[in-house]
């Protein structure tokens, strides 16, 4: 009976890996709409709309533990936010509907639609606060990178796990001035650099296939919340990744403490960032190295998206022909 059950469970989990898609399918679709009209906030407000609604129809009872900020100043998928049909499994819920919503406002490449789907309890329920970060694909040994490694340091231990020189390693750092030193270092162990605009989601995730993307390490600061969303995707393909909050105001400690995190110093190890069986889905909104953009066709709509899950470490690349017949649309 007990095995029944838990292969029930199962079951469940496996049919909602791929209900992700849907969801993140049609936070892309709506947000590109959007794409080049110089609106962030229309472009991640449809991103949001269309995610929450589709997160509603799933069967689970799940609780949003990274969303689009605290209740008071997010109306919709706020912290603690319930979702879903509350009559499946009881899951916590990261969601960035629309990452890089620059990138969209002006049609650059990187902007995705991301979220991951967790056991409760085993996302890091981050603040929206900053977070080094360093992260590599998979195939190395444990441990070769470290946040308290210098850049250099990080740069000669990954050419040297891979054989090569340090001048072949590309690193892929967000192009912002608080990074002009991490820039300088980088280039004095002379890496090279792939610089980004903006969205570090896909920055990270970038580093799971370098044979395509060609990135090899990640390094740098950027939001927490996408740190946890990365190390979800990551993880499926054993990848690593390290992130440390940076808190650096009492009222920063203040919200970290009351979301709880204990030790404000933590290292956090990848494993610590999202835990358990997690499961993420993007899709490309812009087309990016990881992803195609939305593609709109005469009556058909072309998305690019990715499933990753951990539990077994499939990552699934699914491209989808969506037909708005009738009175059906996909947003
Ligand atoms: P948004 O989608 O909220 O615009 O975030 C984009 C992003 O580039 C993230 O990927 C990254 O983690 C963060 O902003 C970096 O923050 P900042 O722009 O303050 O350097």
């Amino acid at each position: 009976m007990t095995d029944l059950i838990i292969q029930q469970q199962d079951i469940i989990e496996r049919i909602l890996t791929l209900e992700l898609v849907r969801v993140t399918e049609r936070a892309a679709v709506s947000a590109a709409r959007l794409r080049g009209r110089g609106d962030e906030r229309a472009a991640d407000q449809a991103a949001v709309d269309a995610m929450r609604r589709e997160l509603n129809r799933l069967p689970i009872d799940g609780t949003i533990v990274i969303g689009e900020g605290e209740r008071d100043e997010a109306p919709m998928l706020f912290i603690g936010e319930r979702v879903g049909t509350k009559t499946g499994p009881k899951v916590d819920i990261a969601v960035d509907p629309l990452e890089g919503t620059t990138l969209c406002a002006k049609d650059m490449p990187g902007s995705i639609a991301v979220m991951a789907m967790a056991q409760s309890g085993a996302l890091l329920n981050a603040p929206d606060v900053y977070m080094e970060k360093v992260a590599i694909g998979p195939g190395y040994p444990r441990g070769i990178v470290d946040l308290d490694m210098t850049p250099e340091e990080n740069i000669r231990a990954v050419a040297q796990a891979k054989g090569v020189r340090p001048s072949d390693i590309v690193v892929c750092v967000l192009d912002r001035p608080r990074h002009e030193g991490l820039i300088a270092a980088c280039r004095r162990a002379g890496a090279s650099l792939r610089l980004l605009t903006d969205g570090d989601v896909a920055g990270i995730i970038l580093t799971a296939q370098p044979q395509e993307t060609g990135v090899d390490l990640y390094l740098g600061t950027g939001g927490a919340p996408e740190g946890v969303l990365a190390a979800g995707a990551l993880r499926c393909v054993g990848g690593q990744m390290q992130g440390r909050l940076i808190l650096d105001s009492e009222q920063k400690r203040e919200r970290a403490a009351k979301m709880g995190v204990g030790d404000p110093t933590k290292k956090y190890d990848m494993r610590e960032l999202a835990s358990g069986d997690v499961v993420v889905a993007a899709t490309g909104v812009t087309n990016g190295d990881l992803l195609s953009g939305v593609k709109f066709r005469k009556n058909v709509i072309e998305t690019e998206t990715l499933i990753y899950r951990s539990v077994t470490g499939t990552v699934r690349r699914i491209r989808a022909e969506h037909r708005e017949l009738g009175k059906f649309r996909l947003d």
